[in-house]
């Protein structure tokens, strides 16, 4: 990207340029997953809650990799983390941030349990709105 941006070539190219990486990201989504949202649902569904939808991307432009995956120590792999509640609450995974300090804190349970009843574990190239939205198309698989 700061390369693109360093070209003197003036608006038009990069609006050009923008737009066609803006297509690839829509159109070839599982390039690009691990840009995607991960859906962990290892625990929830048999517990009667939705499913929990990570906005991966949302968080990387946030923070390092390294913030997630050496210090609080997520696996880099969708569900593979014995996440809980107990754990988040204890301050564990999702719960060092969602604490009511860095991030808003876990009573807002829709806010992560917000995937339609029965996704499973995956990540998904879409975004928050479309997971959480009844299907229209059979995507979902
Ligand atoms: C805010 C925390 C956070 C940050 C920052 C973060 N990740 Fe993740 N990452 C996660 C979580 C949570 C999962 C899903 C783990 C699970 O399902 O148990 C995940 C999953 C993954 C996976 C496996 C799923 C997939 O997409 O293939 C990869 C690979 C990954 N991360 C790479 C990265 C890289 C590379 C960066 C930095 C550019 C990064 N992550 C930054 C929290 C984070
Ligand atoms: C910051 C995100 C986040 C918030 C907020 C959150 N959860 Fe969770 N919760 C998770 C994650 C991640 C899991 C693991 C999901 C899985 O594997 O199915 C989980 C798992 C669960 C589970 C199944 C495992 C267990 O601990 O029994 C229940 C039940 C649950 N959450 C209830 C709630 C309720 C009720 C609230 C609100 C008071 C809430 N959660 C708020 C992220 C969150
Ligand atoms: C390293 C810190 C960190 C960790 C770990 C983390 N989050 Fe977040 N999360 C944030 C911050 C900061 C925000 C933005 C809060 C705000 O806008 O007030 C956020 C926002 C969110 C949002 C809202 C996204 C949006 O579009 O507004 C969701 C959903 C979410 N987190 C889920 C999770 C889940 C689920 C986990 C665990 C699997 C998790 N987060 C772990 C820091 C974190």
């Amino acid at each position: 990207m700061e390369k693109l941006y360093g070209m003197r070539k003036g608006g038009r190219l990069m609006a050009c340029l923008m737009a066609v990486l803006a297509m690839l990201f829509v159109d070839l989504p599982e390039a690009h997953a691990e840009y995607g949202d991960v859906v962990i649902n290892n625990y929830s569904d048999g517990a009667g809650m939705r499913p929990v939808i990570f906005p991966h991307w949302f968080h990387r432009v946030r923070f390092r990799c390294k913030v997630c995956h050496a210090d609080i120590g997520f696996k880099f792999q969708a569900g593979g983390n014995e996440i809980n509640m107990v754990k988040i609450i204890d301050g564990q995974y999702c719960g060092a941030c969602h604490n009511g300090e860095i991030a808003w804190s876990v009573e807002n349970c829709n806010l992560c349990h917000s995937a339609k009843p029965g996704t499973k574990t995956q990540v998904h190239e879409s975004t928050i709105q479309k997971l959480a939205r009844p299907a229209t198309t059979p995507a979902n698989k």
